[in-house]
């Protein structure tokens, strides 16, 4: 029945529901104590990200902390990488580094098609462990990057401000870049396939840096390639909702709806009433909170997701911020935002 599934997942589909659920991308994580303790106890993010027991049960602590309606798997988008033949490390305060950038045809030719069985067991044991300790208290997620993103800290080799060795191979060698983010696409909706058959309900793709591209090449370069991964995804997997998130994405918003996803998930840019009215009525939102917000008093936290979730009144909603939480932010204030999306409809209630 139904009744009986969590409300993360029937909000996704689009089901009429109680309120809105109520999760947080990076809801594990630094600004967490009990996360900063483990991470001192296991230092390199790589073991906390791909040993089964450390990835559960750091995916576990905000829903032990918070109960949020959303569990999503503690991982990474560059995590599918080494199974393609890249390796990357993640440098604390300096990010994402990758040992071998790809910039010739010949690395692009060279990378594996990712069997996600062999390459990442860890993932679908982690998921599994997930849905069996939350039952249908809560929805179990996964995510994935999109190619575009994907590509840009392969070939970048790091977090990049102006993003030129990417967009010089986007405008000097557009093939070679095609080439690999076909291979991202395919990669990717076989990662995202093995994720939901080991547990996940809902899945997210991060195109966080699409948000950098000129619609125009927004619609050569990205829109393309994360239809792709949808379409090979919704063709096996039909039931899952597809959330999509890009950072800077007001420029793109309708583009985005037109991916194929369920799910768009808005950044803080845009107004949540604008946002919706651009888009069409069948998709749902999420996000649009600025996580700044969570720096401010509980009255300032309480009253924006009450504006928030008036605005997306009418159409799936998922309740989220507009990027990841900060590190440095306050615990008490993120549990005032899960607390506050959970007795939405009475704070509703006591201010109309
Ligand atoms: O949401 C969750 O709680 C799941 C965990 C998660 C992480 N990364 C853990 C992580 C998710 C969903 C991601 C996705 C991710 N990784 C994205 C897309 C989301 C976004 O923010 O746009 C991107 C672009 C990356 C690449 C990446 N990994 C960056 C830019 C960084 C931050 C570098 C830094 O030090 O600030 C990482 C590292 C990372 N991934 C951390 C966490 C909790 C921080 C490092 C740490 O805790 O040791």
């Amino acid at each position: 029945m139904s009744d009986s599934l969590p409300l993360l997942l029937r909000a996704a589909r689009g089901e009429s529901v109680e309120r809105p659920p109520v999760w947080m991308m990076r809801q594990a994580g630094r600004y967490m104590k009990i996360y900063r303790d483990l991470r001192d106890r296991h230092p390199g993010f790589r073991e906390r990200s791909e040993n089964p027991d450390l990835s559960y049960e750091i995916s576990m602590q905000p829903f032990k902390a918070f109960q949020p309606d959303g569990v999503i798997l503690f991982s990474d988008i560059l995590t599918p990488l080494p199974g393609m033949g890249i390796d990357f490390d993640i440098v604390e305060s300096k990010g994402p580094l990758i040992q071998s950038p790809i910039r010739q045809i010949k690395q692009v030719k060279a990378l594996n098609p990712l069997e996600p069985n062999h390459s990442m067991p860890f993932v679908g044991e982690v998921l599994g462990r997930l849905r069996e300790s939350v039952g249908n208290q809560a929805t179990v997620l996964g995510f994935v990057g999109a190619p575009w993103t994907l590509a840009a800290y392969v070939v970048e080799g790091k977090s990049s401000k102006n993003y030129a060795v990417i967009k010089a191979m986007a405008f000097q060698e557009p093939e070679l870049l095609h080439q690999l983010l076909n291979h991202f696409a395919e990669s990717i909706a076989t990662y995202l396939r093995y994720q939901i058959d080991s547990g996940a309900q809902v899945v997210q793709m991060f195109d966080s840096w699409a948000g950098q591209l000129s619609p125009v090449d927004y619609d050569t370069f990205a829109a393309p390639y994360q239809k792709k991964v949808v379409e090979l995804v919704k063709a096996t997997h039909p039931e899952t909702p597809i959330i999509l998130y890009i950072s800077g994405s007001a420029g793109v918003l309708e583009r985005m709806a037109k991916t194929g996803v369920d799910i768009v998930s808005l950044d803080w840019t845009v107004d949540m009433a604008e946002g919706c009215s651009r888009l069409p009525k069948n998709i749902g939102v999420q996000g649009n909170v600025d996580p700044g917000l969570l720096f401010g008093t509980p009255e300032a936290i309480r009253s924006r997701i009450i504006d928030t979730v008036r605005k997306a009144q009418g159409r799936p909603h998922v309740l989220n911020l507009g990027h990841g939480i900060l590190p440095g932010t306050p615990e008490d204030n993120a549990r005032v935002f899960f607390e506050a999306g959970k007795n939405i409809n009475e704070l509703i209630k006591s201010t109309s």
